[in-house]
């Protein structure tokens, strides 16, 4: 018998029944269901809309059941404890079915003054925050992480690049960083996002509030909630935060994807610059020198998967009229499966970009081909008067005369520097140097050693 079985002559088909129950997904929502009741039933008690004692048996046995779902005596598996087959709609009819089991007809009166709507908008609320909480935490390890593999190898010179060519030289621990910069901001958009979020449903029924005298506002603040959510028809039929959420989610994996692509490129035979630990590395079953970055591929196939977390909820709700509907049952795969992918990609970095051992003597050996000092060279003449529009071709020119004739622009004789513009003196080699050309920068956040240092320093105090 269903709950709402009064008005029915018929019971439920049992396969309309599975295809409409969310149990197998939202049983993972237990402890925030059974935390919402709990203030719930406080409430209805101090108001006395339910006598102390009832909400006091209500009470014992909402803990008991939270105790026996974890420690698996109480499998939410559609197995009634008298060992009936019992399929519950969803998590909220698993655990008042139990309630009524250990306690009988009181039990009932936990439902007094909600619905199912604000309860599953309610869970949701308070899922989200515990989730965003522990994801703020993991962006800061990752961040750590970056950081400190920066100060490690604070003096490796590379080739930086634009459209994957050699661009200019930078400082590794500049590149590094980066991706702090990038993960500082997941981090504010996270937390923006709990100024939003962190306001309480519960209450508004089923969509039109109830004419019980129930105090909101004090179950609200029992959950730690900074108000409420204050229209009830909003209240219920919105999922604009939990989409919010899988956005900023995805935006999040886009960041470790590319990390990932770059550890992926510079472990390869070909670059070599990285080497990532064995413990985050696999073989293959038939070649055995491959050393395979399945970990940091996995990163980047994942990030697929959230953005069709994010497609999929936004589709579920776009055309939905007011207020609730079956259809938003299918928000709980995608903010599931976001929030757990993000969290196991967040945590896979950090424990596998500490692993991460940069070779510098590769680094080194990239940058005796010059080219790509030839900016330097244009800046020279910059310095000296000329516009840098005929600094950029003079220069241009020099780099075309060097593949030409198969040389470097520090071996190409002075001659021909000075036959291109007279401004070129005997000092123009220095320019040459790739370290000497980092301690030149002098922009503010400029890959010079001075500014990373500073930045290291900066994050450092941050972070700690
Ligand atoms: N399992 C449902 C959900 O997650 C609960 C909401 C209420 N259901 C209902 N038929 N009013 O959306």
């Amino acid at each position: 018998m269903k709950p709402w079985s009064g008005r029915f002559h018929s019971r439920l088909d049992s396969q309309a029944l599975t295809f409409s129950s969310s149990l197998p997904v939202d049983k993972q929502l237990y402890r925030e269901d059974i935390e919402g009741s709990l203030a719930h039933v406080a409430m209805l008690a101090k108001q006395k809309i339910i006598s102390r004692r009832e909400a006091t048996a209500i009470r014992k046995a909402l803990k008991e059941i939270e105790k026996e779902i974890g420690k698996r005596k109480l499998l939410l598996n559609g197995q009634a404890s008298n060992g009936e087959r019992f399929v519950a709609e969803d998590v909220h009819m698993a655990i008042e079915h139990r309630l009524m089991e250990k306690i009988g007809a009181v039990g009932g009166k936990l439902h007094t003054a909600r619905s199912r709507n604000d309860q599953i908008a309610l869970d949701e609320r308070l899922y989200l925050r515990r989730t965003t909480l522990n994801i703020l935490k993991l962006i800061r390890q990752l961040q750590k992480a970056f950081v400190a593999k920066a100060s490690q190898y604070d003096s490796i010179v590379m080739p930086g690049y634009t459209h994957l060519q050699r661009a200019q030289p930078i400082l590794l621990a500049h590149h590094l960083l980066a991706y702090v910069s990038m993960l500082e901001r997941d981090h504010q958009r996270f937390s923006d996002l709990l100024k939003r979020a962190n306001h309480s449903p519960l209450g508004t029924g089923a969509l039109a509030g109830t004419p019980h005298p129930i105090d909101r506002n004090a179950v609200a603040r029992a959950l730690g909630f900074d108000g409420l959510v204050e229209n009830s028809i909003d209240a219920i039929s919105d999922r604009d935060v939990l989409i919010e959420f899988i956005a900023d989610c995805s935006i999040v994996m886009m960041h470790l994807s590319r990390f990932a692509e770059e550890l992926v490129l510079w472990s390869s035979q070909e670059w070599r610059f990285a080497e990532i630990g064995d413990a985050f590395t696999t073989g293959s079953s038939i070649m055995p020198q491959k050393k395979n970055p399945d970990m940091a591929e996995l990163v980047r196939g994942k990030t697929g998967r959230v953005y069709g977390d994010l497609m999929a909820l936004l589709t579920v709700m776009k055309g939905l009229p007011l207020a609730y509907n079956r259809d938003m049952q299918e928000d709980k795969e995608p903010l599931f499966d976001a929030a757990k992918t993000v969290a196991d990609s967040l945590t896979i970095c950090s424990s596998m970009l500490k692993t991460v051992k940069f070779d510098s003597r590769r680094f080194e050996q990239e940058l005796s081909s010059d080219s790509f000092l030839a900016t330097e060279l244009a800046d020279y003449l910059v310095r000296k008067g000329l516009p840098f529009r005929k600094a950029h071709s003079v220069v241009g020119d020099l780099v075309r005369t060097c593949e030409e004739q198969k040389t470097s622009l520090a071996e190409l004789p002075i001659t021909e520097y000075k036959e291109r513009s007279k401004l070129f003196e005997k000092n123009v080699y220095r320019m040459l140097d790739p370290r000497a050309s980092l301690s030149r920068k002098r922009s503010a956040g400029s890959t010079s050693p001075k500014e990373v240092k500073k930045a290291i320093r900066v994050w450092r105090a941050k972070l700690r």
